[in-house]
């Protein structure tokens, strides 16, 4: 295991000069990395028998899904409570939004209750954007249809960090459906601004117009893509966003773009593996692979989602209203 980065600065405005985290594009090297290491002292704290502090406290926490969620959400909730916030977790299911009130009157009625972050997740892209204009308290997107998931590409880039030591220079694949992936156009931004390369693999069909304007290489072979690379990025067919068939079967999908150890040996022999989930076993990834904690990091991605949305509500929070330096609010 390499050694974890150097423990992070204290909080600054400067550092992280946002209200709202919507997206890793219009972020900075600098401010990304400020976050990344920020998330570190989040990883040792994550693994202390008593994981709490006081950052958020007296504030509140409003986790608003309209989309399901198990990672993100239940991983924001426990941020929330460990940086000592209230937390509310509100999906679409049972609340008024059945009733059919807007996104927008949703957003406004939550905020008449002065929260103090929202973090939205919605099948949308730019629903939160928009949401965001709306309301007075911080808003961190938790995912936008198939437009960004920056909490994700951020925990992605902490888990590669902490097992190759660096991000530049690393050659890394996204292989599956990039068409329809907010984690796939995240981490392309990120690894691109921190200066790894990136390669999408996938069939012509899963593989959105102007890619290669993306700063990506586009391979439609599994085997010539994977070829050299240090990290390998499976991604979940998201068949709910399809309208049509765009691969011929699960099966036939599975031979040419699932990842095997047969495909995997293209890679570099130390490659680590990657997946958001939620995964499909035999769909994307084979499951002997998944569960190989000598390749995979999956375990990790997970582990390390807490820690970065821990450091994500420790950035925004001063920038929150009444905020106190040294007050543990
Ligand atoms: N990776 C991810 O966003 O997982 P969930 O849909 O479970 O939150």
């Amino acid at each position: 295991m390499i050694a974890p980065a150097p423990a992070a600065k204290a909080a600054s405005p400067e550092r992280y000069p946002h209200r709202d985290l919507l997206g890793i594009e219009g972020l900075t090297a600098e401010q990304i990395a400020y976050l990344l290491d920020k998330s570190e002292t989040y990883v040792a704290q994550n693994r202390q028998v008593d994981k709490r502090s006081a950052i958020l406290r007296g504030r509140t926490l409003v986790n608003l899904f309209f989309e399901s969620s198990t990672r993100t959400r239940t991983s924001f909730e426990l941020a929330g409570k460990r940086l000592g916030a209230d937390v509310i977790n509100m999906s679409a299911e049972g609340s008024s939004i059945k009733k059919g009130e807007t996104l927008i009157d949703t957003a406004m009625t939550l905020n008449a209750m002065h929260p103090d972050v929202l973090v939205v997740r919605h099948q949308e892209s730019g629903a939160v954007a928009l949401l965001s204009k709306k309301v007075s308290c911080a808003v961190i997107n938790a995912g936008d249809g198939s437009h960004e998931h920056p909490t994700q590409a951020l925990l992605d880039a902490v888990t590669i960090r902490r097992r190759k030591g660096k991000i530049r220079g690393l050659l890394v694949a996204i292989c599956g459906d990039i068409l329809h992936s907010r984690v796939a156009r995240s981490n392309i931004q990120l690894l691109n601004i921190m200066g790894a390369r990136v390669r999408v693999i996938a069939p012509p069909t899963l593989i959105p117009a102007g890619a290669s304007q993306m700063g990506v290489e586009v391979h439609h072979d599994m085997r010539k893509g994977l070829a050299g690379c240090d990290v390998v990025m499976m991604l979940r067919l998201q068949s709910e966003r399809m309208q049509g068939s765009f691969v011929p079967s699960v099966s036939e999908y599975f031979h040419f773009y699932g990842l095997d150890y047969e495909k995997l040996e293209y890679a570099k022999p130390d490659a680590m593996v990657m997946h958001p989930g939620p995964m499909n076993r035999g769909v994307e990834i084979d499951t002997e692979i998944a569960d190989d904690i000598s390749r995979s990091a999956i375990a990790e991605q997970v582990e390390m989602g807490v820690a970065v949305r821990m450091a994500v509500l420790d950035a925004l929070s001063e920038r929150l209203p009444n905020f106190v330096p040294g007050n543990g609010n």
